[in-house]
């Protein structure tokens, strides 16, 4: 069975990123996890993906002069390792016009809240601030716009009375792992038919 190849990029946890490889695991899943890159040495997703033989990459963007050289290192490593679609998981770079449009369609990020609300950080403090009664999480394609790219996937969790930052994070990451793996699949389904 043919396999969208495809590079997870992280920036810490990587919780978003082994719920893809353990979907990825599945004979009949249209997608395989060809590396995992991360912009920080330390992030603790690298170490699981190494310990599950998979590639993986660190590309330090401190050490890189500007965002352009960084991308391009990436962008070199993601194509020599024949990958056909990035699914960005927790990974706190903004990427440029120039990274995104050599990629089309082909990168995706989970965001936890239900897009287009609450864009960028600090989703749950700003949804219990503002008496929110349902929040949740989006998969979407990225483009230019941040996190305004159109949505894939979205997953509803209820905000409580009770609730602090974390207690919400938490049931909303329970979806983020559901939907992730489901929304890669549709990518796959959809490129692998477009490129058999
Ligand atoms: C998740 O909440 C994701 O929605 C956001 O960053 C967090 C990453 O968590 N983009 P993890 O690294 O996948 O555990």
């Amino acid at each position: 069975m043919r396999k969208l190849q495809t590079a997870v990029l992280i920036s810490g946890r990587g919780s978003n990123m082994m719920a893809l490889v353990e979907a990825s695991r599945a004979a009949d899943y249209p997608a395989e996890i060809a590396c995992v890159v991360s912009n920080k040495p330390d992030a603790k997703g690298v170490q699981f993906a190494a310990a599950n033989g998979i590639a993986t990459k660190v590309f330090d963007h401190k050490a890189f002069p500007n965002r352009e050289a960084f991308e391009q290192a990436l962008d070199n490593y993601l194509r020599s390792m024949k990958v056909e679609a990035i699914a960005l998981a927790g990974f706190m770079r903004v990427l440029t016009a120039g990274f995104i449009n050599g990629w089309d369609g082909r990168i995706i990020n989970i965001h936890p809240s239900l897009l287009p609300s609450y864009k960028g950080l600090h989703t749950h403090e700003r949804a219990i601030a503002d008496g929110a009664k349902v929040h949740g999480c989006s998969v979407h394609l990225v483009t230019q716009e941040l996190d305004g790219g159109p949505v894939l996937l979205q997953a509803e969790v209820p905000v409580l009375a009770v609730d602090t930052p974390d207690a919400l994070a938490a049931r909303v990451l329970t979806e983020e792992h559901r939907i992730y793996p489901q929304a890669l699949a549709l990518l796959s389904n959809r490129l692998i038919a477009e490129t058999p």
